[in-house]
């Protein structure tokens, strides 16, 4: 146990984590209804919340506007001329932009938008690389109650249509490339790829989707290409300055676009249960899907989250080093440090780019105070020695983070001392794109226990069960459950009601059937953890067929159908294998058609083909080649037998498996 001391103690806001804990367990509602009162409302509320099994809506009655708390709200204060963000390319140069710039150029996007005709209610897809734009990109949607679903710049051509086309996008805003180390990477090339591939899939019209054979949704439905809006507009950023196709009538420049737009913008009036994004990720069957978040209880769960539980000051410099693709971007680079009147720091590169002394170096010049990022980074970085980040003054610092997967004591504790010199408490976050906030984590003052994310946020009921939903013994693992409503908790699966249901509600590993009768509120995490004596968590992983590479979230079954778009493949099944880099790396058992051999250029060929498919993120380490596949009688691959034995674990119960 890790003692905090008392320089943190007196900073903290919550100096006494379990009576707050306890106080705030009798009526989380209360708890709940005071933070938001901190925030701005055009209309208060009715009801903090209605819960209507499998559906919990917070703050019924109340109007608001994400973008009325993290820009508007400034704008008379002193707050309007701090600095919002502080970007930094990867060549050094530097933009930042105060609250009173950033609004400024927000407003000008979200006329330029509205001067295209969007409207409340419509969907837009951002598919940016980390730059400025991508942050005015989803708040000018906002604003105008345009719902916004990002797509992270490692995704290539077919994640990036598959989700333009679930979310039923008019327009996709892109930049023309941008550097990523010494390369240029040609985005808007994989725009056009993806709006001739709908297009092709569709004849134009709405239909049936070729393309997505294997991939079928829980409900037996594929909705791809179906409703299937055209894509009206694209919008270009000009960020590398590459030779792009510029389609007339479709396609326009963003400085064209903004340059003719007025400053100033209305905020629209949304109900706190009116969607603000859509963000898609992926589960263990089918497609990724579209996870949909509030205005109201979103804003409220991510505001008071990243204050507590990274002690935000006026002063800090802010560092978070995630992409705004994933939900760590939304919720702790755009909306929560906004409505915290926070200074963000970002810089565009990679941790190893131009060298691995990046990002202390920058800590050192923009005296970062608070630094936020994933395991994966930091062990990548410890096996390069002390000495690089020795070389930097990173006396700034003042509490250090990680999300994204389970940090190992040992990777911890390099950052604990070798990064935070023993004075920086380590606020190891658990949380998912579902439930949009942090969940499981230390408090400043917490003690802490290297690998632990400790205990559970204020208001936040978990447990640890076994398969009848039973509490599960002490240090016994276990399925993480979540117990009572959240605020910022994902309001439904876009256009998959039944997915919703049965991935959280219902879900098939509980085989206590009363549960689901009795309506209870039990969230199935899709996490397997044990908790201690001490009430402490260990997040062990994920048990499903979700891959985490890199702390990047990936489906089993997503890869499995680029690969069987591949001529040569004719079943495919996918598996994560411990990595102690990346966590976890991606194994691909692959039968081939009749008469193909297998071969090491083939081996190539597949890997290329999921990189060019889904994106760099998702290549492939292993690939075998074999005839047979475990699978149950009904047809379904048990990736979980395959698993066990590549990793020469027992095969637990296999009586469902019919070879
Ligand atoms: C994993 C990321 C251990 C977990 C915010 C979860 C973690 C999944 C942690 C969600 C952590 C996230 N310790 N595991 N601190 N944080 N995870 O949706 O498996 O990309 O279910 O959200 O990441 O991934 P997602």
């Amino acid at each position: 146990m890790i003692n905090p001391s008392q320089e943190i103690i007196d900073s903290a806001y919550v100096k006494d984590y379990e009576k707050l804990y306890t106080e705030v367990k009798e009526n989380p509602e209360a708890f709940w209804e005071n933070i938001a009162k901190e925030l701005s409302w055009f209309k208060p509320w009715n009801k903090v919340l209605d819960w209507n099994y499998p559906y919990a809506r917070w703050f019924v009655g109340g109007q608001c506007n994400i973008v009325n708390n993290a820009l508007d709200r400034w704008q008379k204060t002193d707050v309007a001329e701090k600095k919002a963000y502080i970007w930094v390319a990867q060549d050094g140069t530097e933009r930042t932009f105060t609250y009173k710039q950033l609004n400024d150029a927000v407003s000008r996007f979200a006329n330029g938008l509205k001067s295209l005709g969007l409207k409340k209610g419509d969907r837009v897809s951002i598919y940016l690389p980390r730059i400025p734009e991508q942050f005015i990109a989803m708040l000018a949607c906002a604003k105008i109650g345009v719902i916004h679903s990002v797509v992270f710049s490692g995704f290539s051509v077919d994640a990036l249509k598959n989700r333009i086309v679930d979310a039923e996008a008019k327009v996709v805003i892109c930049a023309d490339g941008y550097p990523y180390k010494d390369k240029v990477v040609e985005c808007k090339k994989n725009v056009d790829e993806a709006i001739e591939n709908i297009k092709m899939a569709t004849g134009g019209t709405p239909g049936r989707d070729p393309g997505s054979a294997q991939v079928t949704s829980t409900d037996g439905k594929d909705k791809a290409g179906q409703n299937l809006s055209q894509i009206e507009h694209v919008i270009v950023i000009k960020r590398a300055g590459n030779n792009i196709q510029m389609q007339p009538g479709r396609d326009i420049w963003y400085h064209e676009l903004v340059a003719k737009q007025d400053p100033i913008c209305s905020t629209v009036i949304m109900e706190a249960t009116d969607p603000l994004f859509i963000l898609y990720t992926s589960g263990s069957t089918g497609k990724p899907k579209g996870v949909i978040h509030s205005h109201g209880g979103y804003m409220v769960g991510t505001y008071s989250t990243l204050r507590w539980i990274f002690n935000l000051q006026p002063d800090d410099i802010y560092f978070c080093t995630a992409d705004s693709g994933w939900i760590t971007g939304h919720s702790y680079i755009v909306y929560s440090p906004l409505m915290n009147g926070a200074t963000t720091f970002v810089y565009e590169g990679t941790p190893d780019y131009p060298d691995p002394g990046i990002w202390w170096r920058l800590v050192e010049k923009y005296k970062i105070t608070k630094f936020y990022t994933a395991p994966t980074a930091i062990r990548a970085l410890m096996r390069l020695g002390d000495e690089i980040p020795n070389k930097y003054d990173l006396s700034s610092l003042k509490i250090l983070g990680t999300v994204g997967e389970p940090i190992n004591p040992e990777a911890w504790l390099w950052y604990h001392r070798v990064i935070g010199k023993e004075k920086c408490p380590v606020m190891d976050t658990w949380w998912q794109t579902e439930t949009g906030m942090m969940m499981i984590s230390p408090l400043p003052a917490s003690p802490l226990k290297a690998g632990s994310a400790s205990k559970p946020f204020f208001g936040i009921e978990t447990e640890i069960v076994d398969e009848k939903g039973n509490p599960a013994p002490v240090d016994t693992q276990g399925y993480l459950i979540i117990k009572k409503p959240w605020p910022s908790m994902l309001m439904d699966v876009y256009n998959n009601p039944k997915r919703y249901l049965e991935t959280y509600f219902q879900n098939e590993a509980i085989t206590n059937t009363q549960i689901f009768e009795n309506k209870q509120f039990f969230y199935f995490t899709g996490d397997s953890a044990k908790k201690d004596a001490d009430g402490y968590y260990w997040i062990v992983g994920r048990n499903d067929d979700v891959i985490k590479v890199s702390g990047h979230r990936l489906g089993s079954a997503e890869l499995e159908s680029a690969f069987v778009a591949h001529p040569s493949v004719a079943e495919a099944a996918v598996i994560g294998k411990p990595d102690e880099v990346k966590g976890e790396k991606i194994k691909a058992f692959i039968i081939l058609k009749k008469d193909v051999q297998p071969s090491d250029q083939l081996k190539e060929e597949l890997k290329q083909q999921v990189r060019k498919m889904i994106g760099p993120i998702a290549t492939p380490d292993e690939i075998e080649f074999v005839d047979k596949l475990p699978k149950t009688r009904s047809g379904k691959i048990m990736r979980r037998v395959l698993k066990a034995q590549e990793l020469g674990q027992p095969l637990g119960d296999t009586s469902t498996l019919e070879n």
